[in-house]
């Protein structure tokens, strides 16, 4: 099933090659990974990413104290660049890149966001540390698939993470007199009424890319998955009345969001939920590490979470991923550092502490407790249909996205649902 669903992305056809290419003894070994610029200096890495703020810093720090353990001849260099989704990050990294200044290894997603990097020539094949290590059956197919480009693997996940999720207070919603969350788009609309008449917010939001998120979120319940897996391959025309409704829904929660007074930023909307200003919050399971971990809040009796409306058995994942430029002037600790990120001992740290569940399969289980034994449950059962995140880089390329970005802000001021659907479908490029 998670194969099936995972080929339904469309990324797949380039890990058969790689198999393929494994088969008959074709995969780099270790002198491919030799890149431009390439420096002796072991002693130093700089690690570029965005996780610098309260549930983002956390996971980066237990996976880097492990690191310096694992090497204490290495300085580490954390130049985490502050702001969710990695939205200043990704801009800044561009720069450098095309400055010739590459940190020694960056966060990118999974996916088309990767393979994006992989095409403009940026980042190094990294088939000979998989070889090497022995990780390509440590990672589920449609993992590897996410990575990898004409049979050559380019990154190393350290997690898996769910977009499509719904945080709530129960104190809220006993508060407002709701049993529970809602099931459907439609249920949120009318618990919206419920909770107007109490002064509560429906829904907070924050930034952009939060509000992309909350896109994403309505397309996949109210589309369902295969309609919404389509949308990325062109099986689902944006144009069609059914695409165009689902996004005049997303126009009626944008109207019973807190639009008008939007948080900064990701943390900010879920201390809505917590305070009691707003009833729900759409955000993936980052949420849970800035509640739990950097907040403290107890899960269930201070927080909870549900899928987002209409994606009951649906995972729609996306997984963060550390790449080696080409020039990355220390690149044995360089690779120092990515066989930490590919190691149980390094995942093991590291997504307790961020909210996700690991990127390998082959970890020790008892660490994830709270939420995270459930995300773990789900992710691991053959029955949840998995689906790639928009916002978070694994279905659409960066244009793609970018051109989204720019019919979204149109959407927001002037909610044309047919304007945005056309624009969308004429900014796709492969
Ligand atoms: C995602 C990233 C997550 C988390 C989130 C909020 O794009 O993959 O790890 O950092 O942004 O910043």
């Amino acid at each position: 099933m998670r194969r099936r669903a995972f080929l339904a992305l469309g990324l797949a056809s380039t890990a058969s090659t790689a198999s393929t290419a494994a088969a008959a003894g074709l995969t780099g070994c270790a002198s491919d990974g030799g890149g431009e610029g390439q420096s002796e200096d072991t002693n130093q890495v700089e690690v570029f990413s965005w996780w610098a703020g309260p549930g983002e810093k956390e996971g980066l720090d237990a996976m880097v104290a492990d690191f310096e353990k694992k090497n204490p001849g290495i300085a580490f260099t954390n130049a985490a660049v502050a702001g969710g989704s990695g939205t200043n990050a990704r801009a800044i990294l561009a720069e450098r890149l095309k400055n010739n200044d590459p940190p020694d290894s960056y966060q990118a997603h999974a996916g088309r966001e990767l393979q994006g990097d992989v095409k403009a020539g940026k980042v190094e094949d990294l088939t000979f540390l998989y070889d090497r290590e022995g990780w390509k059956d440590k990672l589920p197919t449609g993992l590897l698939d996410a990575i990898t480009l004409a049979g050559k693997i380019y990154s190393v996940p350290v997690n898996i993470h769910r977009a499509n999720l719904v945080w709530y207070s129960p104190k809220v919603l006993a508060k407002a007199g709701l049993a529970g969350p809602p099931r459907t788009w439609s249920e949120l609309l009318s618990q919206a009424a419920t909770l107007k008449a109490k002064k509560i917010t429906a829904v907070s939001i924050g930034p952009a890319w939060t509000q992309k998120h909350l896109l994403e979120s309505v397309l996949l319940g109210e589309l369902g998955p295969d309609k919404y897996n389509g949308l990325w391959t062109a099986k689902t025309d944006w144009t069609g009345a059914d695409v165009v409704a689902a996004i005049g829904v997303f126009g009626k929660v944008l109207a019973v969001s807190d639009l008008e007074s939007a948080a900064g930023d990701w943390q900010p909307a879920l201390d809505k939920v917590i305070s009691g200003a707003a009833a729900y919050n759409i955000m993936g399971d980052w949420a849970d590490a800035y509640l739990g971990r950097s907040k403290k809040l107890m899960f269930k009796a201070d927080y909870e979470v549900a899928t987002s409306p209409g994606s009951s058995g649906i995972y729609d994942f996306l997984s963060d991923s550390f790449a080696l430029p080409k020039g990355a002037p220390h690149r044995a600790a360089a690779e120092k550092w990515l066989i930490e990120c590919g190691s149980v001992d390094g995942q093991d740290a590291f997504n307790p502490q961020k909210g996700s569940v690991p990127a390998r399969t082959d970890i020790d289980k008892s660490k994830y407790t709270g939420y995270l034994a459930k995300a773990l449950a789900d992710w691991q059962s053959a029955s949840t249909t998995v689906v790639g995140s928009l916002t978070h880089g694994v279905v659409a390329n960066t244009a793609w996205n970018a051109a989204i970005d720019t019919a979204l802000a149109a959407f927001v001021r002037d909610r044309d649902a047919t304007t945005f659907a056309s624009a969308v479908a004429a900014g796709r490029t492969l």
